[in-house]
């Protein structure tokens, strides 16, 4: 049975060590892809408030939830989406949740200039704490972030700023509210073909997911052993890596398959934030570590493109990274992107 490591960052988070904290996540990257990280130093009151607005929110009549609805975020690409409302592998997801990105005002430049998911957020009347607490979050983790991707490139042989300077001086930061109900049980679905997903199987788009979960299970990796479950450990964020570090690494480092099945009785919360490369970085394999030569151990190959989620491989494609996240979210809402790709 494959277990995912947990790596305590404290030193790299206080600035008291980078090194032993960047051999764990290199090792865990090279692996499975995916780890979990504590002593983070993200409060804990901001975690338990987060939950309890967003458990606030989605309790709400669903015409007052519609208010905040995303056709009316527009371009920015923000707000509240039903259940079913998102499509992940062309299926459904048995999921609803809420966008929320980088706040920017109207005379931002980005904004001015009409880039996709630039703007500002919409934020319901009720709770009325909630747009604090997700500004607060978003800030934390993403320092979270930016200080796991420090200790990455150090793991990759580059010196700790090589993310600032080439792709994340201005990030694409994206973060999510979910609720996951429990599932019919998975047998009767699949007696009937159409099995159901909390979300179906996926990878993550950019460089790295930060996930908080509540204490409901529901998270399957897929390893090279086969699936197994990423459980929710206390004070632990799961960490996992996007498509964009598996190109930079050809394939050295992994954007792994994973998928949601909330087979509890319970409801399951979770609040991926996803720290991707600026808007218009293009995005390329780091030629010492992509060539193979600081690969310890098993390399392993560019995977297939026929074997990935969604038939599209990573490394087969040129452009920037605003291109490559575009063309993904208009796949899993394919009714937005009639509005907002104009
Ligand atoms: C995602 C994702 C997992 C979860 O949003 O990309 O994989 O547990 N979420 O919500
Ligand atoms: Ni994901």
């Amino acid at each position: 049975m494959h277990e995912l490591p947990v790596i305590d960052v404290s030193a790299l988070v206080d600035g008291s060590g980078i090194s032993t904290v960047a051999a764990e996540i290199d090792a865990a990257c090279r692996d499975t892809g995916f780890f979990y990280v504590t002593g983070h130093g993200v409060p804990a009151e901001l975690q338990e408030r987060i939950d309890r607005l967003a458990r606030e929110f989605f309790a709400l009549p669903g015409d007052e939830k519609a208010r905040v609805a995303m056709r009316h975020g527009g371009r920015a690409w923000r707000g509240w989406f039903p259940l079913e409302g998102e499509l992940t592998s062309g299926v459904p997801d048995e999921k609803e949740g809420f966008y929320f990105g980088e706040e920017l005002s109207a005379d931002d430049a980005r904004v001015r200039a009409r880039l996709p998911l630039h703007g500002a957020n919409l934020f319901p009347e009720r709770p009325s704490g909630l747009r604090d607490a997700v500004l607060e979050y978003m800030t934390a983790v993403t320092d979270v972030g930016h200080a796991l991707l420090r200790a990455i490139s150090v793991g990759l042989g580059l010196d700790d700023a090589w993310f600032d300077r080439h792709l994340t001086a201005a990030p694409t930061v994206l973060f999510r509210v979910f609720r996951y109900p429990p599932l019919d049980e998975p047998t009767n679905g699949e007696a009937e073909g159409k099995v159901k997903w909390s979300v179906g199987e996926h990878t993550d788009y950019g460089l790295i997911t930060i996930l908080a979960q509540d204490d409901v299970a529901g998270l399957e990796v897929r390893s090279r052993d086969g699936w197994v479950a990423a459980p929710p450990i206390a004070d632990a964020f799961v960490v996992n890596l996007g498509d964009m570090l598996e190109r930079m690494t050809g394939g050295v480092y992994r954007s792994t398959p994973h998928r949601v099945r909330n087979t509890s009785a319970r409801e399951r919360y979770s609040f991926p934030l996803f720290l991707d490369p600026a808007w218009d970085a293009e995005v390329l394999p780091v030629p010492h570590v992509a060539s193979g030569d600081a690969v310890s151990g098993d390399g392993h190959t560019p995977d297939d493109e026929n074997d990935r989620w969604d038939g599209v491989s990573v490394h087969d494609w040129s452009g920037t990274y605003g291109d490559y996240l575009l063309a993904k979210v208009s796949k899993v809402f394919p009714a937005l992107s009639d509005d907002v790709i104009v």
